[in-house]
């Protein structure tokens, strides 16, 4: 792949700023973005729960930690137009953002700026595949609906390798291809265009080999909130959502086996760097997210 091939991302994203743009201040930008990851049931968006699910993952390691975030640097892969970089800056994380995307560069800097947050936050349009930093830099690495873009890339897991420090871990949040439900709601020509992949347990293992793997699946009926979308007029969202309380908590309530994970509408792949990767390959395991 040549490193310049963006194949259509910047048409994607010229003159387009993330909502949380138009926020009048940090603190409504922040509730805003909460509401967002929000179960849909609560108002949440049908994405938003399992972008939750990551940060809470860094937050939570961090305490068991002892890190404090301002000392922590996390790189936000395929950052898009910086959204989850910006909010995790306003909680004193420091941030890299790369998007192979100048246009959404461009963006994220200008909404970090807005929001006083261009300290706190380093964006970077370039491929995941060659990032200008520094070797054993980097303590997260987080993607939200990003992995199922850049696994066609398969340089990317040696760079990020490379820039990770040993011991630090990876969290991506995406839609899982095993549910079927998810190739009806999938615009298969823009994914054409794209090149990106649908996720399968296989794939996710196969392109994080060198690293301990953790498959987290969730929301085994996520996919009805798309169905309902579809099919009830919008007028009825309100009713869609509470559809939707009814099987989150069911969801809560089911635990992975290899049943259920052919049933997963989203999944956060846990990734560990072991800078000694002779030791990784027995570690790909399957867990319980709910
Ligand atoms: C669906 S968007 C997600 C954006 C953002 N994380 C969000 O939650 O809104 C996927 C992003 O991955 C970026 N991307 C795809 N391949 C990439 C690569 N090789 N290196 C860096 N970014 C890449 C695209 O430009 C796009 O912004």
């Amino acid at each position: 792949m040549e490193k310049n091939d963006k194949r259509g991302y910047d048409s994607k994203y010229k003159n387009k700023t993330s909502k949380l743009y138009k926020s009048k201040d940090i603190h409504e930008l922040m509730l805003f973005f909460e509401k967002d990851n929000q179960p849909f049931y609560l108002g949440g968006t049908t994405k938003g729960y399992i972008r939750r699910l990551a940060i809470q993952r860094i937050v939570d390691d961090c305490k068991m930690n002892h890190m404090d975030p301002a000392e922590v640097t996390v790189l936000d892969a395929g950052c898009g137009l910086g959204a989850l970089s910006v909010y995790l800056a306003a909680h004193r994380f420091n941030m890299v953002g790369v998007d192979i995307s100048d246009e959404a560069v461009k963006s994220c800097e200008e909404t970090a700026r807005k929001f006083g947050l261009e300290n706190k936050c380093k964006f970077i349009a370039t491929s995941l595949e060659n990032i200008p930093i520094a070797d054993d830099s980097i303590d997260y690495i987080i993607g939200h609906g990003a992995l199922h873009h850049f696994i066609k890339y398969e340089k990317v897991p040696a760079e990020f390798h490379r820039v990770m420090k040993d011991r630090a871990k990876g969290y991506f949040a995406d839609g899982f291809g095993e549910n079927k439900l998810y190739h009806l709601f999938h615009d298969k020509k823009e994914m054409e265009e794209l090149g990106d992949a649908t996720l399968t347990r296989k794939l996710v293992y196969q392109y994080f080999r060198d690293f301990e793997v953790h498959l987290l699946p969730t929301d085994w009926f996520v996919m009805l909130d798309k169905l309902f979308l579809k099919i009830i007029p919008a007028k009825q969202r309100g009713l869609i959502r509470k559809l939707s309380s009814i099987h989150f908590k069911l969801d809560r309530k089911i635990n992975t086996n290899s049943v259920t994970l052919y049933l997963s509408g989203a999944v956060l792949t846990e990734i560990i760097n072991h800078k000694d990767t002779a030791s990784t390959r027995f570690f790909q395991v399957v867990e319980n997210l709910n």
